[in-house]
Parts: structure tokens; sequence; C-alpha cells
């Protein structure tokens, strides 16, 4: 694919940086995410949510206030299912049902105890009337 010179430098140069890159822990991206479609906008109003299965995943897709989160369906803590529990709009929070955790939808953060590990976040967007999931 590349070319640089007769003897093929450039490929040379790639497969260096990407050793390199892999040699100091940096990850590269072989894949496009899955897009895969949650509802109909009209079925996730403000205050709603939907919990939707992807491979061995459960996926909270929530909308807080009009804005779309969606966080792993499984607590850090000790794998409550997070969708289930108490949604405030005022902060785009989620709390845990099992112990009380408050997860940050934004970020998947817990800003109270006893979680203290973040949970998975997934980017959401709406394409025409349908809710979409980014997954990988
Ligand atoms: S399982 Fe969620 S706080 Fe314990």
């Amino acid at each position: 694919m590349f070319s640089w010179g007769s003897d093929g430098l450039l490929d040379r140069v790639a497969a260096t940086i990407r050793t390199s890159a892999i040699g100091f822990g940096i990850a590269f991206k072989d894949r496009m995410p899955d897009v895969i479609d949650v509802c109909p906008v009209s079925e996730l109003p403000p205050g709603g949510r939907k919990v939707i299965e992807w491979e061995d995943y459960e996926i909270g897709v929530f909308n807080c206030n009009g804005e779309l989160f969606a966080i792993e369906d499984r607590c850090s803590h000790d794998d409550g299912p997070l969708a289930e529990g108490p949604l405030d709009q005022a902060n785009c929070t989620v709390e845990c049902p099992r112990h009380g955790s408050l997860f940050d939808l934004r970020t998947g953060a817990p800003k109270t105890l006893p979680a203290y590990v973040a949970v998975e976040t997934f980017p959401v967007r709406v394409e025409g009337d349908t809710i979409k999931l980014e997954v990988e």
C-alpha cells in the first residue's frame, strides 16, 4: 500500500513506528465501531431509558433532559444493574439500586462510594429518526 522509494522505505518506517507504539502500550484500532439501532427518538423521551443487548454487554441508554448517554448496565462495585436505578436529570446521574453509588452518565465515573471505578460509556447519536449507539 505504501511506497517510498524502490526499497519500501516508507513501509519499513511505518512498521517501525507501529512496533514502537505497541511496545509503549499504544493500541491501534484496526476495526471500525459497530453502529446499532437503539429505537426511534420518540420512544426515548427525556427521563426515559432503555437497555440494549450487544454481544456480552447490556448497555443502558438514557435521555437526560434531551441529551443522550449510554453506559454499561453493570455496576463496577458488585455488578448491579445500573439502568434500573433512579435517574437524576438535574445532574445526569443514575443511582445503583444495590448499594447506592451515583454514576455520572457523561463519563461513567462514580460520584459516590462504594463504587470507585468508572463504568464504560458509549457514543450515542441520532440519525434521522433513530437513536444509534457505537460499540466496539
Ligand atoms: S453494586 Fe452498585 S454500588 Fe454496589
